[in-house]
């Protein structure tokens, strides 16, 4: 069966558990879901819920145990390692909490590295990667290391490495995590931008209940599987991170954060 034309990232019947010693984890258990074309999709679950695995699975990052992952059509798990290192280079760009920047790079240099392997000249990559910088808003921070910039500017450099290859699947975990809210803001509408824009699928999972708002569509999870489906009436761009009403799953969402 192929995807439809509305769906560019599918996960059917998706499994995995871990095991450490005797202890096996079933973390995900048969889940399904479908992420769009030109939309952010947010994933919010309380911490070990299996978001990470989650996005590690339908990434390409993670085998699973059963199930199958479609891909821009394409069956993700059933390639060889070096298609599938391919396809993840060529259509998949990730930004996680932690920024994975290198420390000796400038802002550009950081950028420009996976264009040089998808083949692109040097100055081809430079100029992408000051378009990339430029479009979320630090190209006068172009030749700063990371010890000179903020937190939010890391993780911009971040999203514009990622941006800079114009893949079609975007996924972000955790990004906003280590922001303040000001910043963590600035971020989710740099994601929902880039789908928009480009039209690329935006997946983002996260623990971070002020985030609600921002997603075009917001899929609730708990212990491995999908509460809710939803999509949430659009926020008003100019305000601050708003807090959503209160459930039981948000109200813990909410003190996790807090701690
Ligand atoms: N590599 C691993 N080895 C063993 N257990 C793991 C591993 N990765 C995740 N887990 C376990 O799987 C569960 C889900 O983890 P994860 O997907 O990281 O959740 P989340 O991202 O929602 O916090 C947790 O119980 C976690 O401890
Ligand atoms: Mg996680």
């Amino acid at each position: 069966m192929s995807a439809p034309a509305t769906s560019a990232l599918r996960g059917m019947a998706l499994a995995k558990s871990f095991r450490s010693g005797r202890v096996e984890t079933r973390v995900l258990q048969g889940l399904s879901l479908d992420i769009a074309p030109g939309e952010l999709t947010l994933v919010e679950g309380p911490s070990g819920c299996g978001k990470s695995t989650l996005l590690a699975l339908l990434g390409g990052l993670l085998r699973p145990d059963s199930g199958t992952v479609q891909a821009l059509g394409v069956d993700l798990w059933a390639l060889r390692p070096r298609e599938l290192e391919r396809f993840r280079l060529e259509h998949t760009g990730f930004v996680f909490q932690g920024f994975n920047l290198f420390g000796a790079l400038t802002a550009v240099e950081q950028v420009m590295l996976p264009l040089g392997y998808l083949g692109l000249s040097a100055a081809e990559a430079r100029t992408r990667a000051q378009e990339a910088l430029a479009e979320v808003g630090i190209e006068d921070r172009a030749q700063l290391r990371p010890a000179e910039l903020s937190g939010g500017e890391k993780q911009r450099v971040a999203i514009a490495r990622a941006l800079a290859k114009r893949p079609q699947l975007l996924f972000a975990d955790e990004p906003t995590s280590a922001l303040d809210a000001a910043n963590g803001q600035r971020v989710i509408d740099i994601l929902h931008n880039i789908a928009r824009r480009h039209g690329s699928a935006v997946l983002c999972v996260s623990h971070d209940p002020r985030l609600i708002s921002h997603g075009d569509r917001v899929l609730l999870m708990e212990d491995g599987r999908i509460l809710t489906d939803q999509r949430p009436a659009p926020p008003i761009r100019t305000m601050p991170l708003e807090t959503p009403p209160d459930t039981p799953l948000l109200t813990r969402l909410r003190e996790e954060t807090a701690e």
